[in-house]
């Protein structure tokens, strides 16, 4: 164990050419979170005495997303390479730490990982790996021994150099009192014309350091990202990588191939989740809940025997147990529902309690309902919760019957036990047990006849 205070330093100033995009290349998300925040949790683990993080300028939305942490955020005015990037942490360093340097778009290493490089005893580490196809990283020259003579950039490399398919992960640590002698050496004659971090290792050579590298062996540890190409096959290996430990911890996933999960699942036993599912935020699913193919849940619990049919869209609600959603309905903040409730296709439900039995089976609205039990909402049924300014409840008590085509003008309640009849416009509360209906009476008029074509 290294007795050195542990500080981490993470380069995340680059524009991310390579994607030309207006968001910070460390901001594209990674199964639905900063590929930055990856890399902060995973480094936070570790405990260190200080995080710097080297951003561009003009780059307030990186610091507004990480408000929370215990960060020290550095700017880097100019991005002149990653050895610039570094030296730019240097006066907030404390001489006698370890320090951990980390590529913000290399955002899923682990903080095991982080560790066995910070552990080592040398003078500098590098985490490098071999690749089949080593393209575009840096290439780890080894000496004789067991240690680093040089990182030679992709770009610098000679043919012969190209061949090497051990790679510069990006990942180093480094004595701090070490690396403030080492970078002031660094100078901009390579093909990128920047002062590179790799440049070091010849450097620390030189000097006669030693400079050890750690192999990594999980290919999806140090991918690192630069084009959306090779974020989506990053985004691929760990959605599959989230759906095998699912599948171990016991939850029947028909295909890791189609299976996204961007946040945290929790699921009971016997649960059974189709193929094109898209899990977002918080979402708990209760002990055999089914969820059919292609959903969206986002922010959701869905407690015990509930099924989800095909296509349905949950977003912040709370499903009781023992209920049939979809296919084809969506569910809005704010919907609770109890227990035995139907939804129906085409359904859309919002800011609404319902009750237990209740069902809505086809073509509805309710918004800023309270909805009892047993209540029958037949197809097509609209709560007028909106007048252009603002929102209004509808109440139906326990038992209600409501016909087809019923549109209910709020404010409004509708007693227990009554009924509407079909097609009503409803403006004035009902009273229980009675049957309202607000139609015009259908007519019979014998004397019309229907146009016709004159030939
Ligand atoms: C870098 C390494 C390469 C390694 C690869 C691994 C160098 C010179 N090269 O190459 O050996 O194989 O990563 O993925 O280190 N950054 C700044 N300021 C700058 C320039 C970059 O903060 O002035 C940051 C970027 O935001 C990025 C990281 O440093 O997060 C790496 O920069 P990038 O330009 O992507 O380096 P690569 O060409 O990928
Ligand atoms: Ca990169």
């Amino acid at each position: 164990m290294n007795e050195k205070s542990l500080e981490v330093c993470i380069l995340a100033a680059g524009i991310g050419t390579r994607m030309n995009s207006s968001i910070p290349k460390v901001m594209q998300p990674l199964a639905g979170r900063p590929m930055l925040g990856h890399l902060i949790n995973s480094v936070e683990a570790l405990n260190p005495a200080n995080i710097h993080i080297v951003i561009g300028p003009e780059t307030d939305s990186v610091r507004q997303a990480f408000p929370s942490q215990k960060i020290n955020w550095v700017t880097q005015t100019e991005r002149l390479g990653t050895g610039h990037a570094v030296m730019q942490i240097m006066p907030h360093l404390n001489k006698d730490a370890r320090l951990l340097i980390l590529l913000g778009d290399a955002p899923l290493i682990s903080s095991k990982t982080m560790q066995t490089l910070i552990d080592v005893n040398a003078h500098l580490t590098v985490l490098t790996s071999v690749l089949d196809d080593p393209r575009s990283y840096g290439r780890i020259v080894r000496d004789e021994g067991d240690s680093i003579s040089a990182i030679v950039e992709d770009r610098d490399a000679t043919e012969e150099q190209k061949k090497i398919n051990e790679i510069n992960t990006g990942v180093m640590a480094a004595n701090a009192n070490a690396l403030s002698a080492w970078l002031p050496q660094l100078s901009v004659q390579n093909a990128q014309k920047e002062l590179l971090l790799t440049d070091i290792i010849s450097i620390a050579n030189k000097e006669s350091m030693l400079v050890k590298p750690v192999i990594a062996e999980d290919k999806m540890e140090i991918s690192g990202v630069n084009t959306f190409g090779q974020l989506a096959r990053l985004e691929r290996m760990l959605q599959q990588r989230y759906a095998r430990d699912l599948q171990d911890a016991g939850v029947n996933i028909l295909d890791p191939q189609r299976f996204d999960k961007r946040g945290e699942l929790l699921c009971g036993s016997d649960v059974f989740i189709d193929a094109n599912n898209i899990f977002e935020g918080r979402v708990t699913l209760g002990d055999r809940v089914h969820i059919g193919a292609n959903c969206h849940i986002i922010d959701s619990i869905i407690e015990s025997d509930t099924v989800i049919k095909d296509y349905s869209h949950l977003q912040g609600c709370h499903v009781g147990p023992d209920s049939q959603i979809g296919p084809f309905a969506r569910l809005r903040p704010g919907t609770f529902l109890r227990k035995k409730v139907t939804i129906g296709n085409f359904v859309e439900v919002k800011n609404t309690k319902i009750g237990e039995n209740t069902k809505a089976s086809h073509l509805t609205y309710l918004g800023d309902a309270n909805i009892g039990e047993h209540v029958n909402i037949g197809a097509g049924s609209i709560t007028c919760n909106y007048d252009g300014l603002k929102k209004y409840q509808t109440r139906i008590d326990d038992n209600v019957f409501v016909g087809s085509n019923t549109a209910f003008v709020a404010p409004i309640v509708i007693g227990a036990g009554s009924t509407i009849g079909a097609g009503s416009v409803l403006t004035k509360d009902v009273e229980p047990e009675t049957l309202a209906l607000s139609r015009a009476k259908q007519k019979t008029v014998t004397t019309w006849t229907r146009p016709k074509d004159k030939d």
